[in-house]
């Protein structure tokens, strides 16, 4: 629905910006830092490693004064877990525990509000060795352990945190697991696993953050990939159902309202990949709701019918980046609507909107986006600076759904954008970029690592001194 009147943002609508540790502080082997998944994953030679990303760890002040200049009023990063426990238990490091005092304080002290992811991807290497990691329950305790540390440490200054970010994509992703990334599709099973383990860890973290944080808000940050029927055929529109089902909501359900629910109880039954459910797992994850979703929104699918045939039985996965069909279900159709990035992310700003009213209808939590940007290859000019309009264009319409969205009566904490500094893509490296400020690199050429603000910059500045009055 087009509404006629468009509010404004309410006052204290946290514009923010999102990065994570991996991707953008560098120092990966530095002041006792141990190593994480992330760090020891073999990745494609023509790819940068995370040995030194964006260099934030050394430079953290000189980005926290670009983000003050900015006006951000949040800041969304993530804590690496080996900086503060090198193994994962056992020892504290109190260079990396400093180094987020500083960090932290360093926010606060630019009236920036800091919003903690306590897990991003970097699953600590030596827990996949003591035990393989959260395929055991042994990694519930230890994930369990590392959020209270976070909480009784920084819980006085953080008041917002996220339990896993993209849970999602662990489970479908094996070498997030510190497995290798070979038989994916034998790998669903595990993936189910863990997942089931990490739930149990996100739930008891809750209660954990609700005995120590004063006034602190916690929930999940998941990928939320919004889906379409491909046509108006019914069985697309099955497809559709279930694609969201055992795609987007099987996660979610977990962590809001401590189900699985029962299309993805009988998906994973009838492919043999239910996991062991523990007395008082479910009881755990009912009684410790999330205050908040917080998602991250890139792009849509469309989906149709993927019937079961000779060549295609119950258990038939195919993958892309995450799967892209299932046999007997779904399969991933390309959108005629729309177009796409450089990478083949089809860029759908109302799909955001779809996104925001479904999950707001479904979970009733108010939401935070806590990533939505525009990945480009970018140069620096000799002369001028880096025109990205795409990016402003892509953000602005965005962030208009938010506000229709808003409109329709759907709560919102605020808008996060992906990223503040170009970092390291997850899968493309440097050469793929999402930065209000670019950072002076190459893949592999590390240059001087100077910080430049795109055009971009200035406008999420006037953005958010306007209160987003113009979107
Ligand atoms: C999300 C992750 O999947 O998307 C980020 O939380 C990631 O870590 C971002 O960087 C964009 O993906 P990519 O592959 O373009 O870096």
């Amino acid at each position: 629905m087009q509404t006629r009147k468009i509010n404004d943002f309410p006052e204290g609508f946290l514009w923010g910006a999102s990065s994570a540790a991996f991707q953008c502080e560098g120092a990966a082997h530095e002041d006792g830092k141990g190593l994480s998944v992330m760090d020891v994953r073999k990745i494609d030679p023509s790819i940068c490693n995370f040995d030194v990303a964006s260099d934030h760890y050394h430079r953290y002040k000189e980005d926290i004064a670009l983000m003050k200049e900015m006006g951000l009023k949040a800041y969304r990063f993530s804590i690496a877990w080996t900086r503060i426990f090198p193994n994962g238990n056992g020892e504290v490091n109190q260079k990396g525990v400093d180094f987020y005092n500083d960090l932290i304080n360093e926010l606060i002290r630019a009236d920036i509000v800091p919003i903690v992811t306590i897990y991003h991807f970097e699953y600590p290497q030596s827990l996949i060795e003591q035990y393989g990691g959260w395929l055991d329950r042994r990694s519930i305790d230890d994930y369990v352990n590392y959020a209270e540390f976070l909480f009784k440490t920084y819980g006085d200054r953080v008041k917002y945190w996220l339990t896993i970010n993209e849970q999602d994509h662990v489970v479908h992703m094996p070498f997030r697991l510190g497995l290798s990334n070979d038989d994916r599709q034998e790998k669903e099973k595990l993936g189910y696993l863990a997942n089931h383990n990490m739930c149990v860890a996100a739930a008891k973290a809750i209660k954990k953050c609700h005995e120590i944080v004063k006034d602190g808000k916690i929930g999940p940050a998941t990928c939320f990939t919004m889906m379409y029927p491909t046509t108006n055929d019914p069985s697309d529109m099955l497809a559709w159902m279930d694609a969201m089902e055992i795609r987007n909501y099987y996660l979610l359900d977990l962590n809001c309202k401590g189900e699985y629910n029962p299309v993805f109880r009988r998906y994973l039954e009838d492919r043999n990949m239910m996991p062991e459910i523990h007395e008082g797992d479910m009881e755990l994850m009912k009684e410790n709701r999330p205050d908040l979703l917080a998602f991250n929104y890139y792009y849509s699918e469309s989906v149709s019918k993927f019937p079961l045939d000779d060549e295609h039985k119950i258990g038939d996965i195919e993958f892309k980046l995450l799967p892209s069909r299932e046999a007997g279900i779904y399969q991933v159709v390309k959108n005629e609507n729309l177009k796409a990035t450089l990478w083949g992310w089809e860029i759908d700003d109302i799909g955001l909107q779809c996104s925001a009213r479904l999950l707001w209808e479904r979970y009733h939590l108010p939401l935070l986006i806590t990533e939505n940007g525009f990945g480009n290859k970018e140069e620096w000019p000799e002369d001028g600076i880096i025109e990205d309009e795409d990016r402003i264009d892509y953000l602005k319409r965005h962030i208009h759904n938010v506000k229709e969205a808003m409109n329709l009566g759907v709560e919102f904490i605020g808008f996060c954008a992906w990223s503040f500094m170009d970092l390291i893509s997850g899968h493309s490296g440097f050469s793929k970029r999402y930065g209000f400020v670019y950072v002076n690199r190459d893949e592999h050429d590390l240059k001087d690592l100077a910080r430049r603000k795109k055009r971009s910059f200035y406008w999420y500045k006037e953005t958010i001194a306007n209160n987003g009055k113009d979107i």
